[in-house]
């Protein structure tokens, strides 16, 4: 949402020139059919509709990329086959270009955050400004980019879990575009945080405050072993039957157990994080600005593990696929 207008904004008639100078041809990454991304992912070119009232044109510089994203272009979500060629992608930052008319919440020239942006995967969208969010100068466009999917999902499930000082809190899969945040966000209200990861994540995970054990075999005694206490709460993000199984035997509290990907376990007492309930919807809608903010005065530490050519985003969800470097990957148009 934007957060205040702005003042420099021109009237009516001067954004009516602003679009008829605006008109673009966009270029677009598109599932052409569902399958391995690298197969079937193309770039295509598209006439981008002038901004209509409430919209503006956004000149992308960096795009998020994310599991969901690999998912559906595999048809792990589905294979609508009416959906083809489907835009990918939910999140993107860049710079207001023009401005639809009577449209004055922002400008051109804004630098913003786009999210959720469907078809987010384009060197330029025409987005409604209630998807757009002002960017501040200090925030770099690529952390920016790869900021709010994985940001807002930590702050769901930290507040679905209750997360507050005194607890003691599994996060699986710490060192995760997800997990990362959760960690912050559970250190930074009080809790003592246990974080699964590879070992390669641990001086890491330190660093955010969080104790480091590795999962895999062992697992649960590792964990005792770390906590000061009983563990009072788990916020999954790996989704394995480990980490659940685990979590269940650690819990007593199983609404005090969140997961964002173990849905073949939701019958089980767990809390699991699928949809847009009334909950989720606020959780996320009240984190966004406060993630911008933190992450723009260093407060939270997000990282951008690499960087891919949009016409390489199918090479960009394989790798994310499979193990890769901490940190999130962006797409450059
Ligand atoms: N429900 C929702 O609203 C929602 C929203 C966003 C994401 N998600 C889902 O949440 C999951 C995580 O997303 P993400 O963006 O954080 O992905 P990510 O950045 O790829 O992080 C996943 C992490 O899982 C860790 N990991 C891998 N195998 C593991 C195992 N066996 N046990 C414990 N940890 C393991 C890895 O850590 P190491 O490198 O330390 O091994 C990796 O960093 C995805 O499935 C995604 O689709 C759901």
């Amino acid at each position: 949402m934007a957060d205040s207008p702005n003042t420099n904004t021109p009237d009516t008639n001067d954004n009516t020139l602003d679009i008829d100078s605006a008109a673009v041809t966009a270029r677009q990454v598109v599932a052409v059919r569902y399958g391995d991304p690298v197969d079937v992912l193309k770039i295509v070119e598209v006439e981008l509709p002038a901004p209509d009232q409430g919209q503006v044109v956004v000149a992308v510089e960096a795009i998020g990329v994310n599991p969901i994203d690999a998912k559906i272009v595999r048809g792990v979500m589905g294979t609508d086959e009416s959906a083809l060629p489907r835009p990918i992608g939910n999140e993107l930052s860049g710079t207001v270009r023009a401005v639809g008319p009577g449209t004055n919440d922002f400008a051109v020239g804004d630098p913003v955050i786009g999210y959720p942006v469907p078809g987010a995967y384009a060197d330029h969208v025409v987005v409604g400004t209630d998807r757009l969010h002002r960017r501040p100068e200090s925030l770099d466009v690529q952390r920016a980019a790869g900021l709010l999917l994985a940001g807002v999902t930590a702050a769901d499930a930290v507040a679905t879990a209750q997360i507050a000082g005194g607890d003691v809190v599994v996060v699986h899969g710490g060192a995760g575009a997800v997990g990362v945040v959760a960690v912050q966000l559970a250190v930074k209200a009080g809790a003592t945080v246990i974080a699964t990861a590879a070992q390669t994540n641990h001086a890491y995970l330190r660093g955010l405050g969080a104790i480091p054990v590795t999962y895999g075999d062992g697992l649960i005694e590792r964990i005792r072993e770390g906590a000061p206490g009983a563990v009072t709460a788990a916020v999954d993000t790996v989704g394995t039957d480990e980490a659940i199984d685990v979590s269940l035997e650690l819990v007593v509290d199983r609404s005090r157990i969140v997961s964002i990907a173990a849905f073949g376990r939701a019958a089980e007492g767990i809390v699991v994080i699928a949809g847009p309930s009334a909950a989720s919807n606020r959780h996320r809608a009240e984190a966004i600005e406060p993630l911008i903010a933190s992450a723009a005065d260093g407060s939270l530490v997000t990282e951008v593990a690499a960087t891919y050519p949009m016409d390489r985003a199918g090479h960009a969800l394989a790798d994310l696929s499979g193990r890769h470097p901490r940190g999130k990957f962006v797409l450059l148009p």
